[in-house]
C-alpha cells in the first residue's frame, strides 16, 4: 500500500526528526490509544480546560442556541468524543444535521454511532479527515436554518497564527455567508496552573506524549526505546504557550522506516504547542479571516473563553 511512500505520517516523522530541533506535528498524537488517553486527560484534576469549558457550555447553551436559531446544521471540527456538542444540540431548536470532522476514523465512527442512537431525528454525516486539510463545501447538508461551526477544546491553540488564519478562512468559505462559528479558547494564566495541567501526577499526559513513539514503532517500523525518553511540559512565556517535549535520557539512536536518527542526552522532540491566546489577539485573527468576534462567554475565574464569531 505504501510502495510510493505517500503516507503523510511517515513523511512528517522522517521530516520532523531531521530538523536541528526535532519536532512532530501534534495531530499524530491521536491514534486510537492516543484518543483514549486524551479522554482520560480531560478528567484529570489538574486539567481544568475541559471541565471549565463544559461549565460555560452548560450555563450558556440556551444563549448560544438562540443566537444560532432554529433548524441549523452544526459542523464540529476535531470532533473527538462528541460529548460537548450534545449540550449544544440539546439546547438548539430542531437542529437538522450534524457533521463531525475528526482525523481518528475509528474513534469518530464509534462516537457518531453513539450519538445517532440518542438523536434519531438528526442527520449525522461523519467526515474522517484532518480538519486543517478538509474541504467540506460540497459535503455539507442543506437545511432550513443556518450553519454553525463548533470548535471547542481550545484545539485552535495547537496552531500557529498562519495556520489559524488558513483554518478560519477555510471554515468561512465552507460555512458560507450568514454562518456563525463557536470557538473555545484557553486563556493566558499563571504557569503554576498551566504546568501541572500538562504534567499530571498520575502520568496520563506522559503516557499520551510517549504513545507517539509507540505509534511510530508500530506503524513505521521504528525501534524507539520508550524507557529512554521522558515527557516534559515547558512554559514558553515569550510565545505564551505550553510545549510538550520528549526528552532523550541518554545518548542513543533510533531507526524509523530504515532511517537512523541520533539523540544527544537531554535532546528533545517537540511534540505539541498549546498556545494561550488572549481575546484581542484572537479577535484580530478572526477579523482577517472574514469573521467578527460577536460574543464571549467566560467562567468566573476567566480561565477559559467560548466565543461566537459571525460571518462578515
Ligand atoms: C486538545 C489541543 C486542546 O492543548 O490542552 C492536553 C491537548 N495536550 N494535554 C491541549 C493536550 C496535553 C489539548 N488540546
Amino acid at each position: 500500500m505504501d510502495g510510493m511512500n505517500t503516507d503523510p505520517f511517515r513523511a512528517d516523522v522522517l521530516d520532523g526528526l531531521s530538523y536541528p530541533q526535532k519536532s512532530l506535528p501534534s495531530r499524530w498524537l491521536y491514534d486510537a490509544e492516543g484518543s483514549r488517553l486524551f479522554d482520560r486527560i480531560t478528567e484529570l484534576p489538574e486539567y481544568y480546560p475541559t471541565r471549565t469549558e463544559l461549565k460555560i457550555l452548560r450555563s450558556r447553551a440556551s444563549e448560544m442556541a438562540s443566537a444560532i436559531g432554529p433548524q441549523s446544521v452544526v459542523i464540529e471540527y476535531g470532533a473527538g468524543s462528541l460529548l460537548k456538542v450534545r449540550i449544544l444540540l440539546d439546547a438548539l431548536d430542531r437542529p437538522e444535521a450534524f457533521v463531525p470532522v475528526d482525523i481518528s476514523a475509528s474513534h469518530l465512527h464509534t462516537a457518531a454511532d453513539e450519538l445517532k442512537a440518542d438523536y434519531p431525528k438528526l442527520q449525522i454525516h461523519p467526515v474522517a479527515a484532518d480538519f486543517m486539510a478538509s474541504n467540506l463545501g460540497e459535503a455539507l447538508p442543506q437545511a432550513a436554518g443556518r450553519r454553525a461551526g463548533f470548535f471547542p477544546g481550545s484545539t485552535v491553540g495547537n496552531l500557529l497564527d498562519a495556520d489559524i488564519l488558513r483554518f478560519l478562512s477555510n471554515a468561512r468559505s465552507d460555512l458560507g455567508d450568514g454562518s456563525c462559528f463557536i470557538v473555545g479558547l484557553d486563556q493566558p494564566k499563571s504557569p503554576d496552573v498551566l504546568l501541572p495541567a500538562y504534567d499530571d501526577a498520575q502520568g496520563v499526559t506522559a503516557a499520551f506524549n510517549l504513545n507517539l513513539l509507540k505509534r511510530i514503532n508500530r506503524e513505521l517500523g521504528g525501534n524507539f526505546d520508550l524507557d529512554a525518553f521522558a515527557h516534559e511540559a515547558r512554559w514558553n512565556a515569550a510565545e505564551s504557550r505550553i510545549e510538550m517535549h520528549l526528552r532523550s535520557l541518554k545518548p542513543q539512536s533510533a531507526t524509523v522506516a530504515g532511517e537512523r536518527f541520533r539523540f544527544a542526552e537531554g535532546e528533545t522532540i517537540h511534540t505539541e504547542n498549546s498556545r494561550k491566546i488572549g481575546l484581542d489577539a484572537f479577535g484580530e485573527l478572526a477579523e482577517k479571516a472574514g469573521w467578527r468576534l460577536d460574543r464571549t462567554w467566560m467562567d468566573d475565574d476567566n480561565l477559559f473563553a467560548v466565543m461566537m464569531l459571525e460571518a462578515v
